[in-house]
């Protein structure tokens, strides 16, 4: 019997279909038996929200303010009393995250200094690490077909920043490699192809 949730996370460039792959690995869990939450950041919290407003243009403020607020919208949502992601764990609820840390490394670690990015988000390192990063790997270029696709654009969202925002991933991902269990997926093919992986990972992780 699980008696303790696993935390899984999701990371990937905008576009790589995060969500979907998220929706589809949930389903094939639960078919198994494991309980699943679905979460993201970032969050619907207050800090949350703040995020999405600079993110989308409505409010402005400085790129050091918006990665400061990504840690502290990760530290509500690993600690928060009522619903965070800690407590969910300890129910035994396995926990699927689109994003975390490595999107403030690969994003915000871009723009301001990585070091910094990473001392802000050492507590959260030290508090909860997952138990699996899947990263959905797609060329920059097929992330900003897929982009083109939706309405409303967001800060981040230009063929450079896809390029560079990929580039930091994997030199984090480099320096990182020994310390967490990360898994690469090509997410340029079929759904079900780049599902396929996700689930062989997964298979291990659970020793299905
Ligand atoms: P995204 O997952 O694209 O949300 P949605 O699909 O709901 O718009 O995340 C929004 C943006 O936030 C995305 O461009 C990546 C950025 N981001 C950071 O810059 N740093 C972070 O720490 C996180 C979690 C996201």
């Amino acid at each position: 019997m699980i008696t303790k949730g696993k935390f899984i996370v999701f990371e990937g460039t905008d576009g790589s279909g995060k969500s979907t792959q998220m929706r589809l690995l949930s389903s094939y869990l639960q078919e198994r038996g494991v309980a699943c939450a679905l979460t993201h950041e970032p969050t619907t919290s207050p800090f949350g929200m703040l995020l999405r407003d600079c993110m989308g243009g409505r409010t402005e403020t400085s790129e050091y303010a918006i990665a400061a607020m990504f840690a502290a919208d990760r530290l509500d949502h690993i600690e928060n009393p009522v619903n965070g992601m800690k407590k969910q764990l300890f129910e035994g609820v396995t926990v699927l995250c689109d994003r975390y840390y490595f999107s403030s490394f690969a994003y915000n670690g871009g723009i301001v200094p990585l070091g910094w990015v990473e001392e802000l988000n050492r507590p959260a390192m030290e508090l909860l690490r997952p138990d699996l990063v899947v990263y959905l790997d797609l060329t920059p270029e097929e992330g900003m077909r897929r982009i083109a696709r939706r309405s409303e654009r967001e800060r981040y969202e230009t063929l450079e920043r896809q390029r560079k925002t990929r580039e930091k991933y994997f030199e984090v991902f480099e320096k990182y490699k020994d310390l967490e269990h990360i898994v690469i997926v090509e997410s340029e093919k079929e759904i079900e192809q780049t599902q396929a992986q996700i689930r062989a990972a997964a298979d291990a992780l659970f020793g299905f």
